[in-house]
């Protein structure tokens, strides 16, 4: 019998509970669920796509696809019947239908199917964490501490003061035995 195969494309910049929420409702309605990562060379990512993919693959276990072009191509590729999306409140839904619709035009053997994350999750978006994370906010229980950690290791200026210390510390020493010298 054929495995019912879907996809779950994205951005994952970074990935939240509400992406992984999904992941985990679409895991038990398909046999298999490949979640793939768009490699977007218009965007400026916060996390480019080998961190996105490696923080992925620790929070699910699973190797973790990333792919370029268009989806409905990469989902064919692999086999998959249908690509599934999360839909939070009704602004979500305007753009996902179009999405659907263009998809189903240029491949309509593929199916569309929206699934609705935990109603917690329903505001929880990765441009949203990015923002407050950037801004000093606590993203705390909207991200795997994982995420959470990696955010703080790209974002905080103290944790990359912390990094570089040591070599200014050098440097000063450096400078100051220089100074005795002349003296
Ligand atoms: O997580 P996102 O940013 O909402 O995901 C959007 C994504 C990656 C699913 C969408 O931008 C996409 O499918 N891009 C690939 C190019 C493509 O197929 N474009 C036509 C879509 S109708």
């Amino acid at each position: 019998m054929n495995k019912n195969i879907a996809i779950y494309p994205g951005s994952f910049d970074p990935p939240t509970n509400g992406h992984l929420d999904l992941i985990e409702r679409g895991s038990k309605i398909f046999d298999e669920l490949v979640v793939a990562i768009l490699r977007n060379p218009d965007k400026d990512p916060l996390f480019n796509v080998s961190e996105r993919a490696a923080m992925l693959e620790a929070l699910t276990g699973h190797y973790s696809n990333t792919f370029d072009g268009l989806t409905v191509d990469y989902a064919v590729k692999v086999g998959a019947s249908s690509v599934l999306r999360g839909i939070r409140a009704l602004s979500d839904y305007e753009y996902e239908l179009q999405m659907a619709l263009m998809n189903r035009k240029l491949r309509p053997e593929l199916e569309t199917v929206f699934m609705m994350p935990a109603e917690k999750y329903s505001y929880l978006s990765s441009r949203l964490v990015r923002e407050v994370a950037q801004l000093g906010g606590s993203v705390k229980g909207l991200v795997p501490e994982l995420v959470e950690q990696n955010l703080r290791g790209k974002l905080d200026p103290a944790y990359k003061l912390a990094e570089f210390a040591p070599a200014r510390q050098e440097r000063s020493e450096t400078r100051k035995s220089r100074a005795r010298k002349k003296a």
